[in-house]
């Protein structure tokens, strides 16, 4: 089957820009992408083709999804990694569902104060840059999990495309080499960083030049010789713990060989006849997703239409109680009692919808919660294969580059996951999430996450896989781009390349991606009383990826001569694209 990929049809989308004088509608998203034995949808056009190249010989959705993983720790080292930690959720075509929990824990050396100087105040960056802003990863023993309980494919099969690419170097294109360019200043402050990611010159690598990583691809090699064993026991933890401690961190030989990932019940619910399997504690995000998605269930979205002041309205009401809720009530579930079911129940929401004033903004202040410029960081992808397997995997090393520091002979970029905890109650993270002490620090923690790798079902057949980057946004993100499909009726091209708007409880407004809202919405917003914040001119927010099963649209689905799978990548995922076969 030829290839038709979201490369060319971005392509032919321009050129029909060109010669016809439309004007700027949603409709002008790249078509989907149309697959009839599999999909893959990443942030990065190399690993769509090493995970689609997995399911064309025969690898299922787990296998694509492990080579995926271990070829973006190469061609996007932004986010990609073997040095962080993410969420794979699954569902299998027999119907099994499982939630593979790889995020990165706190150090046994941790402590609830670490990031605080002798006034009990935050230390600036101390949770961002460098050894001490690490997390123990989990990466590997995740992606060595998957394969050996869901996988069909050697562990060699997997990772020598990743080892090819490490090895030999990989020709960067435009959108990689941008995501070098916008990580140089950073990279540029750790030697061992800027030996690989920038030339010897110190200036950053160009479209078109050749980036060879020698050393990632020997523990790669030895990933694959030994299994993760190589990584834990091996010398890649020694050389990691050896220069933590020459760099003030706390990381020890103890913390990685006591790295357990978990194997934990999604986090389900039903909204209008779909069922969402999404991520359960340590992630905020499935359970947030259904509370809001409980919340919204009685207001007539799709009546009122994408982008109406008050489809805003039940949106941003629906965001603040939820997001309330996550920045104070969850946390690692080994550590903290997460009130899962009150969150994720029906009469909950009703509670929640009883407190919302119809067209008038609610006070966050007013919010009593239970209990207490991104774009390339962290990244999604989505696959599913010929018998219906679905992989939905979020995965990251928190900020862009991480902690922005290499362990000498490794070539592994270390996270800053360490940021995602509450420093200090009420003091904002990286994302602006003002947090409690549910997620506080503590020794072999996990911090929360917003990650939301989540896999849609209708009639019990797979319907959706979807999930997104995007820091705390990543909840609302996801989110938006399954309302965009369920009830707003959009393809899956317009569903994850539509603006957003965004609210998380604290600070109390409205954040809107460029053209979210019109000048009209905007001021019949304001008269309801929000404070809004975006706009033409502020940044982009996550690039989404999604498949969606039996047609482009929801009202494609059961037309003749459809094809099997729809995926689209983001338009705002730089180097990233959507392939089926
Ligand atoms: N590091 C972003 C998240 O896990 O939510």
């Amino acid at each position: 089957m030829t290839r038709f990929s979201s490369r060319c049809v971005a392509a032919f989308a321009a050129i029909s820009l060109a010669i016809l004088p439309v004007s700027p509608v949603l409709a002008a998203s790249p078509a989907p992408v149309a697959g009839e034995n599999g999909m893959v949808v990443t942030a990065q056009h190399l690993a769509t083709d090493v995970g689609v190249k997995v399911l064309k010989e025969g690898g299922n959705a787990v296998d694509a999804a492990v080579a995926v993983a271990y070829t973006l720790a190469v061609t996007y080292p932004t986010a990609g990694n073997l040095g962080g930690g993410g969420f794979m959720t699954l569902r299998m075509a027999d119907g099994r569902t499982d939630f593979i929990d790889f995020r990165e824990k706190a150090p046994l050396a941790a402590t609830k104060t670490m990031y605080l100087d002798a006034k009990g105040d935050i230390v600036p960056r101390a949770s961002l840059d460098g050894y001490l802003a690490v997390g123990v990863p989990g990466t590997v023993k995740g992606l060595e999990l998957a394969r050996e309980k869901y996988g069909t494919q050697s562990r060699a099969a997997l990772i020598d495309p990743a080892i090819r690419l490490a090895k030999d170097g990989f020709t960067l294109n435009q959108g990689d080499a941008g995501i070098l360019a916008y990580g140089a200043k950073r990279l540029a402050k750790n030697p061992d960083a800027a030996k690989i990611f920038l030339k010897a010159d110190g200036t950053p690598y160009r479209e078109g030049e050749v980036l060879k990583q020698p050393d990632l691809a020997k523990v790669l090699e030895a990933i694959r010789d030994k299994g993760a064993d190589a990584f834990y026991k091996g010398f890649v933890a020694d050389a990691i713990v050896k220069a933590s401690e020459a760099g003030h961190g706390i990381l020890a030989k103890a913390d990685f060989t006591a790295y357990r990932v978990r194997e934990l019940k999604p986090v389900e619910c039903d909204y209008h006849g779909y069922h969402i399997i999404s991520s359960p504690p340590p992630s905020s995000g499935g359970v947030i997703i259904c509370e809001i998605l409980n919340i919204l269930e009685a207001y007539p979205l799709a009546e009122q239409g994408y982008g109406a002041a008050s489809t805003v309205h039940d949106m941003v009401e629906a965001m603040r109680y939820a997001y309330a809720d996550r920045n104070t009530a969850l946390g690692d579930p080994d550590f903290v009692k997460n009130p899962v079911s009150k969150l994720l129940s029906k009469d909950y929401a009703k509670d929640i919808r009883a407190k919302i004033e119809p067209g008038k903004a609610g006070k966050s202040a007013d919010v009593k919660p239970l209990g207490g410029h991104e774009s390339t960081e962290t990244t999604h992808f989505s696959i599913i294969d010929r018998e219906g397997n679905a992989v939905s995997v979020t995965y990251t090393l928190n900020g862009s580059f991480g902690a922005g520091v290499v362990a000498p002979g490794t070539g592994i970029l270390l996270n800053n996951e360490m940021d995602d905890f509450t420093s200090k109650p009420g003091v904002p993270n990286l994302y602006g999430l003002v947090q409690g002490e549910a997620n506080a620090i503590e020794p072999h923690k996990t911090p929360l996450s917003s990650m939301s790798p989540t896999i849609v079902t209708k009639d019990g057949k797979p319907f959706m896989v979807i999930g997104s980057p995007g820091g705390s946004r990543i909840i609302t993100i996801t989110l938006e781009a399954m309302l965009n499909v369920m009830d707003f009726g959009m393809n899956i091209s317009d569903a994850v390349n539509a603006p957003r708007i965004h609210h998380q409880w604290q600070p109390d407004k409205i954040y809107y991606e460029p053209y979210a809202l019109s000048p009209d919405t905007i001021e019949k917003l304001k008269s309801m009383g929000y404070t809004l914040d975006g706009g033409v001119g502020s940044p982009l927010w996550g690039q989404a990826a999604g498949i969606l099963v039996g047609g482009p649209s929801l009202a494609d689905i059961g037309k003749s001569g459809n094809a099997r799978y729809y995926g689209a990548i983001d338009a705002r995922a730089v180097s990233g694209l959507a392939e089926g076969y």
